[in-house]
């Protein structure tokens, strides 16, 4: 049961907001889905104020309507729990449960998201409203997956939030003693003499407390998984038959660990919105596919969301070329989605998002959009048998939520981009046709020939254990700069940092040497080391490549390599550029056979290849239009 009900093949669709619409409209979107190929549509989303328009007092005759005639035209439906988006009748009522901001300011309604896990006003209306859908919908003929709020990634640091964060770090702790040993409270009298005086990290007049607000994160991830859990099981309750999931999201403001959300929900999903003006948005959606096939298990997850056409970044809209709608999707679907899903169907007329695309855009059918999206969409049921088999990889890099949320903190040894640093080796590695997992630094990596680790700051006991057993037991380790320089509570490891895992790297790191910005620093016949580099000395590895130039650095070990066990552990002390990377795996021999610009999927018998460059590619015996992708016989 972990599929919507009902569809075999591959889910096409998006959210779906009639309830911005008059009825009118809707018999001519059913058609217009039918035409589209559409099979699934998620509905519901941000509607709490016109199912609950007063307290206890629901409307659900538009949806029975909505859901009838999705019905009646085959379409099936991911029924959303509303819960995101707080109607403003709740908010005046309860103050209290609205967001508040790291300093201090509570948030007020008028956008969406505006809400506290912890709040039990907000807790109750939650289960009110899930429960009232669950009892009316839950038998329905259309229901084929239960979709629970949308994106949770809000934060507040409310009194409600301190008092949750403070019963989960008695849980976690049990002492006081416990937390200010963990979190190293004689530092600047931080030491707590009761449980009541810790507070959630607002802001403060300078630094704060390290472990201090990388519990913060985990508590709150923990939280709000608390809220879909509950929305979760009363769902389960009210039909076991029906699937349930939420539409995980990425971001430096999201403290959601995907690991531990992966376990609690039915299917994957994932929405996918590159930030990337240019041909880096290919990359960025390569990328979480592959992340949300890995916290899948490798499995099947579902692209949730995505754009049709123009993608919103900072510096404006992008538009979307003829045929990178369908070369997106077949991103995602070659690397495990069971189909692709948009943010939204028909575009608005008004409100905050109402320039963002969609699949029917404003100028309606007639317009190139909705005939690529008709196209895409009546190609998937003839592919769909193609993805049956996993996506196949010897490869892993691991994914260290922690180590990204420890890494923003403002006082490190020099300024980390943990995102960009496990991108970065993601693209080299995409870029030379390797497909490669990410794994979860205390997961299983036994499937795995290769695990890197990038800037893998925090490492916990446990994973430094798993980074050992992986290693003796045959496995080739490559590690670069700060990995395991912090354990779980933000407390350096000593002694050389390195997780305490300097006998497997045969290296102590002895030093941090930031370097200028805009300097790069040679390596021996290896590209280059940008921003930061650390002194290394050597305790049985070999030295891989020396620094040629930079103060203190110059001649010293920059890539070492160590055999340990039945493995070898690589190490990287620095930042390496692109090239340098591409050096690296050059000597481990990872290649593939896709290449800059050409994804390239094997999965089982079958090939899938998404050419985004301006010639044709020939890979094997399959011919590959510019702009264009194909599936085809893998060649054996
Ligand atoms: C998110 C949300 C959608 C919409 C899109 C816009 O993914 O879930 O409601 O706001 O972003 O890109």
């Amino acid at each position: 049961m972990d599929w919507p009900r009902g569809l075999d093949g591959l889910c096409y669709g998006g959210d779906y907001n009639p309830e911005q619409w008059p009825e009118e409209v809707w018999d001519d979107d059913v058609l217009l889905m039918r035409e589209a190929g559409v099979n699934l549509v998620t509905v519901g989303v941000f509607s709490w104020a016109r199912l609950e328009p007063r307290e206890g007092e629901y409307d659900f005759a538009w949806l029975d309507t909505v859901l009838g005639k999705l019905h009646a035209g085959g379409i099936a439906v991911n029924l959303a729990t509303p819960t995101a988006s707080p109607p403003p009748w709740f908010t005046l009522a309860h103050p209290d449960a609205l967001n508040v901001r790291p300093d201090g300011v509570r948030q007020v309604h008028g956008s969406r998201d505006t809400y506290d896990v912890t709040a039990p006003a907000y807790r109750e209306a939650s289960r009110r409203i899930a429960a009232a859908l669950a009892e009316r919908y839950a038998g329905h003929p259309a229901l084929a997956m239960w979709h629970v709020h949308n994106e949770y990634g809000s934060t507040s640091f409310s009194e409600h939030a301190e008092r949750a964060f403070r019963t989960w770090l008695e849980a976690k702790y049990e002492t006081l003693d416990a937390l200010n040993t963990a979190w190293w409270g004689s530092f600047w009298s931080q030491h707590y003499g009761e449980w009541d005086q810790v507070l959630a990290p607002r802001a403060t007049q300078y630094l704060a407390n390290p472990a201090h607000e990388l519990d913060f994160k985990r508590f709150t991830s923990d939280a709000m998984l608390d809220h879909y859990k509950e929305q979760r099981d009363l769902l389960r309750e009210a039909n076991p038959e029906v699937p349930v999931t939420t539409n995980l999201v990425f971001g430096q403001w999201v403290p959601v660990d995907p690991w531990k959300w992966a376990a609690e929900v039915d299917l994957v999903a994932f929405d996918s919105y590159p930030s990337a003006p240019d041909e880096r948005a290919e990359q960025q959606s390569a990328f979480h596919a592959d992340l949300s096939r890995s916290w899948a298990g490798g499995g099947d997850w579902l692209l949730m969301e995505q754009a049709a056409a123009a993608v919103h970044s900072k510096d404006g809209a992008v538009a979307k070329t003829p045929g990178r709608m369908a070369r997106h999707s077949m991103i995602h679907i070659s690397r495990g989605s069971k189909g692709a899903m948009f943010f939204q169907w028909r575009a608005g007329r008004g409100g905050a998002e109402q320039w963002h695309s969609a699949l029917v855009p404003h100028a309606g059918k007639n317009t190139r959009m909705f005939r690529e999206v008709v196209e895409f969409g009546n190609t998937l049921p003839g592919i769909a048998h193609t993805t049956a088999e996993p996506v196949e990889a010897d490869v892993a890099i691991l994914w260290s939520p922690e180590s990204w949320w420890a890494t923003a903190a403002a006082h490190l040894p020099a300024p980390v981009d943990y995102l960009e640093n496990a991108a970065q080796i993601h693209r080299v590695l995409r870029e030379r046709g390797v497909v490669a997992d990410f794994a979860s630094p205390e997961g299983d990596l036994s499937k795995y020939a290769t695990v890197i680790a990038p800037t893998t700051y925090v490492l916990s006991r446990a994973a430094a254990e798993n980074l050992r057993w992986f290693t003796a037991g045959g496995g080739r380790l490559v590690a670069s700069y700060l990995t395991g320089a912090v354990d779980e509570h933000c407390q350096v490891w000593l002694d050389g940092y390195l997780g305490g895992l300097t006998d497997l790297f045969g290296v102590r790191v002895t030093e941090h040497l930031p370097q200028p910005a805009g300097e790069r620093r040679a390596l021996w016949n290896f590209g280059a080391a940008e921003r930061f580099c650390e002194l290394v000395e050597l305790r049985g590895a070999q030295c891989v490549t020396q620094y040629a130039t930079g103060d203190l650095i110059e001649g010293q070990p920059a890539v070492t390599v160590n055999p340990f066990g039945e493995g070898e552990a690589w190490y990287v002390s620095c930042k390496l550029g692109d090239d340098a990377w591409d050096r690296l795996f050059e000597e481990l021999e990872l290649t593939g056979p896709g290449g800059p610009g050409l994804d390239v999927v094997d999965r089982g018998e079958w090939r899938f290849i998404v050419n985004h460059t301006e010639q044709e590619a020939q890979v094997g015996h399959v011919i590959v239009p510019a702009g264009s992708w194909a599936v085809d016989k893998r060649p054996r």
